[in-house]
């Protein structure tokens, strides 16, 4: 049987039939690459998507982070062990960059954002540097995975490549592609962004270790003996990575991951925060506590969902090993999605009209079963880029950039 045939089978069984509306006006090429994306994209998550996209919710409970005080009682302890794995080259570097940062509005890979004032300062060039530091303290490489996807691959490696990785050395840095997934209107249909190409988006940053088994990037941590994983946001340009004290925390924890978390600035600050879910480390989402909940306070007078994640993880590579073929939830996110409608026009919609589907990182920590949150002071690590202005913005963060000393 031929690609053809196959593929008009595969579409009547997901019922997706529309897809080769414009078939027969194509060129062979084409027709060729409509048939071969049909063929190797993954249809089975539009069944997971339509039997209902929120996984029911456990019974939540607090869990405790290890607090900024606690650290500083055991932080040279915690910096030598640190040190002794990253010499070892037991400590490897995630970057999750496959994102499309649309809220930023550039159609630039967002590491390639530049927020310097009188000089150039690239948000790529502020997260290399901070791993150098590191790097300069061990006096010792340390392997950054750089992940991206079809929509920023090339931009992102023909940049960092045209600025010498910002002195980063290049055998250290290993770039690979995660995959993309369908994007859908309301009712599961996929959409058409060209007469002979699907609609289609990053499929979210929980994906990442599957994706570097997929691209061969496993091979490099075995053959380097890399036993933790550092998976980070591009979009922090505060973020500490491969920090010394904070690896010796998480490996001399006994967990399978250790997560930063910062204090949120008030009770209802809209951020993750660490919890139990039917005695799993989790994530509850600021929308699922109850009033009850985010005010309740335990003995000392701390707040019990007091700590928020963000996006940094210590994963241990035997733990994503063994959690790897865990299915993980989908999570549909309502979006703008530019198609060809029924007349054959293009489309380029003003508000959301319909989904992309994603699996989130977030939910590998509930599949870890054992977390440390560990503290860390905001005003110094954290600065997310998510958009131009306002709360989490290019401003803001020039602003955290300018009290840590940083010169843009
Ligand atoms: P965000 O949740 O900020 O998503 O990603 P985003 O797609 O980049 O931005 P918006 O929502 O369109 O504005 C958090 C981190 O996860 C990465 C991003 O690059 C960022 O570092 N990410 C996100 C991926 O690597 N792949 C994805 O599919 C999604």
């Amino acid at each position: 049987m031929g690609l053809y045939e196959d593929v008009s089978g595969k579409l009547q069984r997901f019922h997706q039939e529309q897809l080769l509306r414009y078939y027969e006006g194509l060129d062979a090429g084409e027709k060729q690459a409509l048939l071969t994306q049909i063929d190797q994209t993954d249809f089975s998550i539009l069944e997971q998507a339509a039997n209902g996209h929120a996984p029911e919710r456990g019974h939540i409970t607090p869990l405790k982070a290890m607090t900024l005080s606690e650290i500083a009682e055991q932080e040279e302890t915690f910096r030598a062990k640190g040190l002794e794995l990253i010499r070892k080259g037991e400590v490897g570097a995630v970057l999750l960059a496959g994102g499309m940062g649309t809220r930023l509005g550039s159609d630039d890979p967002k590491g390639m954002y530049n927020i310097g004032l009188t000089k150039d300062v690239f948000i790529f060039q502020r997260i290399i540097e901070n791993l150098l530091d590191v790097v300069k303290a061990a006096d010792s490489w340390i392997h950054l995975f750089v992940m991206t996807s079809d929509k920023n691959h090339e931009a992102t490696t023909r940049f960092l490549k045209e600025h010498d990785y910002f002195g980063y050395q290049p055998d250290k840095i290993h770039f690979f592609m995660q995959e993309m997934a369908p994007a859908t209107d309301y009712e599961g249909k996929i959409y058409l962004e060209e007469k002979g190409r699907l609609a289609t988006s990053p499929n979210g940053n929980g994906g990442w270790f599957v994706s570097m088994d997929r691209t061969g990037m496993l091979d490099i941590v075995k053959e380097n003996g890399i036993k933790w994983l550092n998976c980070f946001a591009v979009d922090n340009v505060l973020q500490r990575i491969a920090d010394p004290v904070f690896v010796g925390a998480t490996a001399l924890g006994n967990v399978g991951v250790g997560a930063k978390v910062v204090r949120k600035n008030a009770p209802d600050e809209k951020v993750g925060v660490m919890c139990l879910e039917d005695g799993k480390p989790s994530i509850v989402e600021y929308y699922e506590l109850t009033d009850e909940m985010r005010d309740a306070t335990g003995e000392d007078g701390e707040r019990l969902y007091n700590f928020g994640v963000i996006l940094n993880y210590l994963f241990s590579v035997d733990g994503l090993y063994r959690i790897m073929s865990e299915k993980m939830p989908l999570h549909r996110v309502e979006k703008k999605i530019p198609y060809i409608d029924a007349a054959g026009n293009k489309v380029s919609p003003e508000s959301p009209n319909g989904y992309k589907y994603e699996t989130l990182i977030l939910d590998m920590i509930h599949e870890m079963g054992t977390c440390l949150p560990y503290e860390v002071v905001r005003e110094k690590e954290f600065a997310p880029i998510k958009n131009k202005t306002g709360v989490d913005s290019v401003e803001s963060a020039r602003e955290l950039c300018k009290r840590n000393g940083i010169e843009l």
